[in-house]
């Protein structure tokens, strides 16, 4: 996340840290960003997983407030099933139907226990989103500025503004790279966004009053650049391919 706060995972109890796992007993490396859409079920980006489509190649934290170190009250889990949507698809910048589902179990099968930490996040109604121009909050463990090498260990957050299709699809913005199937949000002044290591994570508006997933970090042209926002994953036209797997 360029700009905005640190924050406590209490504060985003949702968000899901999914590690890979590394050969020779090194620990496993920061991935990608996930929210928890009911006790067994991590929703992320197809992006991070389509060059290793492996469940046992991932770990899935919830509860952690600091990336790779033990958070008292975090809950750590293997990945049972690895969904990535068949039609995932990557443009020269755009990613399509960007969306995977990675349900989580215990090593004794257990799925989420909702504490102060952990809980689930309301999907949206179908095709419904916050009006353009509202706030939204995004999280995650990415980069605070696209020239960075490091990444911050202290979760993120920070409040962007959906952008209308008819503005992100002006051509000094993304022009057809941007589809209804996307959502696009930026800061009006350009000073934050989300980064490099935050795909996958969520995009939290409210709707009829109660926070919901409204988007899933998926890419953008450089970080926090003039003209060029954030573009996320439409939770909302996506539920019908989310309800045919977790049922
Ligand atoms: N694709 C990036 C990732 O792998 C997320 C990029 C988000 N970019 C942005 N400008 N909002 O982490």
């Amino acid at each position: 996340i360029v700009g905005g706060e640190f924050t406590e995972v209490e504060n985003q109890p949702w968000f899901a840290a999914i590690y890979q796992k590394n050969k020779g007993g090194s620990p496993p490396s920061f991935k990608c960003g996930g929210s928890l859409i009911s006790p067994c079920w991590v929703a992320s980006a197809a992006h991070c997983f389509i060059q290793l489509p492996k469940k046992e190649n991932y770990v899935v934290y919830l509860g952690q407030s600091k990336e790779s170190s033990y958070n008292p009250g975090e809950m750590k889990f293997e990945v049972e099933q690895l969904i990535l949507h068949e039609y995932y698809r990557e443009d020269s910048l755009a990613y399509h139907n960007d969306i995977a589902l990675l349900k989580i179990r215990t090593s004794t099968g257990q799925c989420a226990q909702p504490s102060r930490s952990i809980q689930t996040i309301a999907l949206p109604p179908r095709f419904t989103d916050a009006p353009f121009g509202s706030d939204c909050e995004i999280t995650g463990f990415g980069k605070e500025s696209e020239s960075d090498y490091l990444y911050p260990k202290n979760l993120k957050m920070s409040v962007v503004k959906l952008v209308s299709h008819e503005q992100c699809m002006q051509p000094h913005y993304y022009g057809s790279e941007i589809n209804y199937k996307m959502l696009c949000a930026a800061d009006p002044e350009w000073k934050t966004d989300s980064c490099k290591g935050d795909s996958g994570g969520p995009l939290i508006c409210n709707i009829e009053g109660r926070p919901t997933l409204s988007g899933i970090v998926s890419w953008g042209r450089g970080c926090a650049e003039k003209n060029k926002p954030g573009v996320y994953t439409r939770v909302s036209h996506f539920l019908d391919w989310i309800q045919s797997h977790i049922g």
